[in-house]
């Protein structure tokens, strides 16, 4: 037996090994278990992490009764996975985005959370690149004297990149509530992909302290020019009375203040996000005060603000946050926007949008 906090990696696709190379790097961490449905990849783990492995998630954990109950599988598992974490004893369940597909997921997720007692964490974990903690940095300094505005838009579809975007500009809101938003919805082709959402989606939210979010997110997003790679084409940032500072993912930082114009490096990295993310999970399991700064409380949020999103371009008008009431919001815009075609923004943005025909695999996946 080691001191270190035990780990249960589920999922060892792309984020699932992030996470576990990540756990594995930082000494306060080991990997005791790993699962994956898809047996090649079980293998390439068990054998690099040198532990328990199963295709099963519930008997690997219910066998290494880990700290840490981590799980990357695909959006479409979220509840299943959080009763198993609960049910073999994890302390702490890390997950990635999004928080579920639906507001009824999402809600049974936080009850079930909430009941077990259990702490968790939801992986926004781009807030560690040095170019967004650059930004936070102007923001928090008051060079941008009051802030009124934060805003973010990306290339990328829903289910993928909102949930970043709206973390990011409530980060840097200073974590303030919401009240209402109001949004609108186009194109109904990636309701079929595995990260199924609106083609564009976009939208206003009041916070409480009366900063206006704008938040544009898929097809219909305006390019990144300074930024080459698609997926890394999202701006994020903040404007106040004396200037504005933003982030791009791909493209580092820059800000224009009464001091002049400055700029700076950086781009998102798995390499340089995941291990402060990581070690901040040790600092929450040490101590309940040290609360992870992508805590599922925070996460819950900003994902009530992606739903509401959903509900005003089903319905129209302005939905209040908290929002009321389950709902499958998924379902029902995909409903309302059925055959739908989006206009997109750029030629880059229409070779990612092509009008898709359903896969029998991908519907039934829904
Ligand atoms: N935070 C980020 O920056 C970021 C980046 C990319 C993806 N993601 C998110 O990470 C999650 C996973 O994405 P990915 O790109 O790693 O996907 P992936 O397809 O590479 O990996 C998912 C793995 O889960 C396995 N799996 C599926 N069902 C399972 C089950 N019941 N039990 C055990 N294993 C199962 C699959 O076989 C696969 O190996 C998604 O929610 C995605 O949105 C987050």
């Amino acid at each position: 037996m080691t001191d270190k906090y035990r780990v249960v990696v589920v999922g060892m696709g792309k984020r699932g090994m992030h996470h576990a190379q990540a756990f594995q790097a930082n000494g306060r961490f080991e990997i005791a278990g790993v699962c994956d449905i898809d047996r090649d990849r079980l293998n390439a783990a068990a054998t690099r992490f040198s532990c328990a492995s199963g295709t099963d998630a519930f008997q690997v954990a219910s066998a290494v009764r880990p700290d840490v109950f981590c799980f990357c599988t695909l959006p479409k598992l979220r509840t299943d996975m959080i009763r198993i974490g609960i049910e073999t004893g994890a302390r702490l369940i890390a997950f990635e985005k999004p928080v579920a597909l639906s507001s009824g997921e999402g809600m049974e997720v936080r009850k079930l959370l909430a009941t077990g007692g259990v702490k968790a964490v939801v992986s926004h974990q781009h807030r560690y690149g040095q170019h967004y903690k650059k930004v936070k940095e102007v923001i928090d300094s008051g060079a941008l004297g009051r802030v009124h505005t934060v805003y973010g838009t990306a290339t990328g579809w829903m289910m993928h990149m909102l949930s970043h975007l709206i973390d990011y500009m409530r980060w840097y809101n200073g974590d303030v509530k919401a009240e209402w938003v109001m949004g609108q919805a186009g194109g109904s082709g990636k309701f079929y992909d595995l990260h199924p959402s609106p083609d564009y989606i976009a939208g206003f939210i009041q916070f409480a302290n009366g900063v206006r979010g704008i938040v544009e997110c898929g097809a219909g997003a305006p390019d990144v020019p300074e930024v080459d790679y698609w997926w890394r084409k999202c701006r994020i940032g903040a404007q106040g009375t004396d200037g504005f500072a933003e982030v791009l993912t791909g493209g580092g930082w820059r800000a224009v203040t009464k001091a002049g114009a400055s700029s700076g490096p950086g781009c998102m990295n798995y390499d340089l996000d995941m291990p402060p993310y990581v070690e901040d999970i040790a600092g929450w399991l040490d101590d309940d005060r040290r609360v992870h700064p992508c805590n599922f409380n925070s996460a819950y949020e900003g994902f009530e603000i992606m739903m509401a999103l959903c509900r005003s371009a089903v319905d129209g008008g302005q939905v209040s946050v908290p929002i009321a009431g389950a709902m499958d919001e998924r379902q029902a815009l995909s409903a309302r926007l059925a055959g739908r075609k989006v206009l997109p923004s750029t030629p880059a943005n229409a070779k990612e949008y092509l009008p898709v025909k359903p896969a029998p695999e991908a519907t039934a996946a829904r």
